[in-house]
């Protein structure tokens, strides 16, 4: 390749590039309403904070969490005061599924203009989650190749503690997740006991990994099911091509929450 057709290729390269990133960035909720510049700074917080991998807004987004479009009215009040404690409550502390962020007040005021400004715009008509969730493909696809009959108690107990926290909601095993979560059943043999140990006793949180407050025995016992998990995790694999509603034994292909239509 000459020179000026590597400049060519170079200029047609970035062009897409860009083009590409404005599609991205341009969604139709922005593209319909008119956002103060507060709101559309609070617009970016959600988008930086991948809010919508577990929120839907005018139906798309995640279905993890409940649907935003009008939560702003859901928590009104005279004085607008109950939405704001609502948020700094819910994002600074989190709950058991959803991480907790830290923002401070000037960021969480901005996702409150644009979550009021979005509730002003219409009304959200949430849509139920595809027919069968991450977590019930797991928990179908975990009973078949290991049956609970041949658990130990640990095991059992860990997995009660898995279904609890909804861990495969964000370690998904085609690692898609939009908060880089890595694979539930390779946890164990790829960072080792003593590092699962630690990241459960203390969670990872500006990674977005929750600290659930787990006793010693509770960590135990989780380990001990992941162990487990790892063992059986050819077959786990291979137990994605047979379950009822997936078509394909590519994990890539699973029709998994976070952007489905
Ligand atoms: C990992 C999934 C997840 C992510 C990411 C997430 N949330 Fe949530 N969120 C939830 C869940 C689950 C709930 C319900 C919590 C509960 O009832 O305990 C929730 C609840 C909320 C609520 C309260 C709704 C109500 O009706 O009480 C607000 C507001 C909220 N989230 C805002 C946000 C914002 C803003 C972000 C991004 C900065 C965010 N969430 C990111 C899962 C998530
Ligand atoms: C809200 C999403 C979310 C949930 C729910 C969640 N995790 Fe995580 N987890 C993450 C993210 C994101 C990371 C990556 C953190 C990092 O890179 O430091 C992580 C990391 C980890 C790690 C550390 C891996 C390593 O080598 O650094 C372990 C162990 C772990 N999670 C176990 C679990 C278990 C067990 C559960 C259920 C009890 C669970 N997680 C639930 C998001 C989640």
């Amino acid at each position: 390749m000459n020179v000026p057709q590597r400049k060519t290729l170079l200029i047609a390269l970035v062009a897409i590039f860009f083009t590409q990133t404005w599609f991205v960035y341009s969604d139709p909720i922005g593209a319909q309403t008119r956002l103060s510049d507060h709101a559309i700074q609070g617009r970016g917080l959600w988008l930086k904070h991948n809010c919508q991998s577990c929120h839907q807004l005018f139906g798309f987004g995640g279905f993890l969490g409940p649907d935003l479009t009008n939560v702003a009215s859901r928590f009104a009040d005279s004085n607008g005061t109950r939405f704001d404690a609502r948020l700094a409550t819910i994002l600074t502390e989190g709950s058991k599924v959803m991480p907790a962020f830290h923002l401070d007040r000037e960021q969480r005021d901005k996702l409150a203009s644009y979550l009021r400004e979005i509730n002003e715009a219409g009304v959200g008509q949430p849509r139920a989650a595809s027919a069968i969730t991450p977590h019930e493909h797991f928990s179908s696809i975990v009973q078949k190749v290991i049956p609970p009959a041949g658990w130990t108690d640990a095991e059992a107990r860990g997995w009660a503690l898995m279904e609890m926290h909804s861990c495969i909601s964000c370690h998904l095993p085609n690692k898609s997740s939009s908060l880089q979560a890595p694979r539930l059943t390779t946890l164990v043999g790829v960072s080792g006991e003593d590092r699962v140990r630690k990241v459960l006793a203390q969670g990872s949180l500006e990674k977005g990994m929750p600290n659930f407050g787990l006793s010693a025995d509770k960590i135990e016992s989780l380990v001990q099911m992941l162990i487990r998990l790892q063992d059986a995790d050819e077959g786990i694999r291979a137990g994605y091509g047979t379950v009822k509603g997936v078509s394909t034994r590519s994990l890539k292909d699973l029709p998994w929450f976070e952007y489905s239509r």
